[in-house]
């Protein structure tokens, strides 16, 4: 097959790939605007190059031209959680959403690999507009922890260094870090809770803040300039002293003091 004729036919999956990217980054967005911990961390996508589909279809003996509906994996997008909890909400969400159809389902955290490998895969159905119409296809999603992905990484360039006979004494090793792994993301569930709190306060604080600011900065505009500087420098004293409260009763007295000035500009 000519390269320009790959170019068409993976072109629907690299659309794919970005536009979940987008979707899930927003949904970050959304917890993260509420002040709220978000179960997905990061999240990253890729279309499988053309060497990687030739090899893949011969050592499967897939005849290229059903290697769209064998192969699951053109499409890829990879979601990093915190916490192993986390990646169940995650499928939970993948699951009531409309726009992705489950086709497929491994959890390879209940059933860990022979390798020591951890996550949990969903095949999905996803379409595309192109410009000859809808096109269904399909993509692979990974779901893992910051730490099954810290092994998985790392196993998987040895794979490819040694070709897939790794010697036998670092798979051991490597057997031993996936049991090292698993014990971090157990621990990590166990403070969890707590984690979750501290992240929680933080980001809540930080949109307070951020949403003072804005406040502050929309007074310039039709309050009187000693009025908004007195009140900026009350903000300054009370963020300073660090005490939450204070800042709470503030960013209220300012909401009011803004609706106010609002409601007079627009008499
Ligand atoms: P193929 O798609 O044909 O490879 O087989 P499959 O669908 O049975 O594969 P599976 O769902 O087990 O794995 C799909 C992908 O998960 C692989 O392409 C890897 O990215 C990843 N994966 C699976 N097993 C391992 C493993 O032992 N180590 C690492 N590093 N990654 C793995
Ligand atoms: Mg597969």
């Amino acid at each position: 097959m000519k390269i320009q004729m790959w170019r068409e036919i993976l072109d629907p999956y690299s659309l794919a790939v970005d536009e979940l990217v987008v979707k899930f980054n927003h949904i970050i967005d959304f917890y993260r605007n509420k002040g709220e911990y978000s179960p997905i961390e990061q999240v990253t996508g890729r279309v499988k190059t053309i060497s990687s589909i030739i090899e893949k279809a011969n050592k499967k003996q897939i005849r290229l031209e059903s290697f769209e509906e064998q192969i699951d994996d053109i499409a890829g997008v990879r979601i990093i959680c915190q916490f192993v909890k986390d990646i169940y909400k995650v499928v939970e969400i993948i699951r009531a959403r409309s726009d992705m159809k489950i086709k497929d389902e491994k959890d390879y955290i209940d059933n860990i690999k022979k390798s020591g490998y951890r996550s949990y895969h969903l095949i999905v159905c996803y379409n595309v507009e192109t410009l000859q119409g809808t096109k269904e296809l399909q993509v692979e999603i990974q779901i893992r922890t910051l730490a099954m992905n810290f092994w998985s990484t790392i196993e998987h360039s040895l794979q490819y260094k040694y070709k897939q006979n790794i010697p036998v004494e670092i798979r051991n090793r490597l057997t031993s870090a996936a049991k090292a792994v698993l014990n971090l993301d157990e621990e990590m569930s166990e403070v969890r809770d707590d984690i979750m709190e501290a992240q929680n306060s933080f980001r809540k604080k930080a949109n307070m803040v951020s949403d003072i600011l804005i406040n502050i900065q929309n007074l310039y505009k039709v309050a009187d300039k000693a009025d908004v500087i007195s009140i900026q420098d009350e903000f300054l004293d009370i963020y300073q002293n660090g005490e939450e409260e204070k800042l709470v009763e503030f960013s209220i007295k300012l909401d009011k003091i803004s609706a106010a000035y609002n409601a007079q500009s627009l008499n």
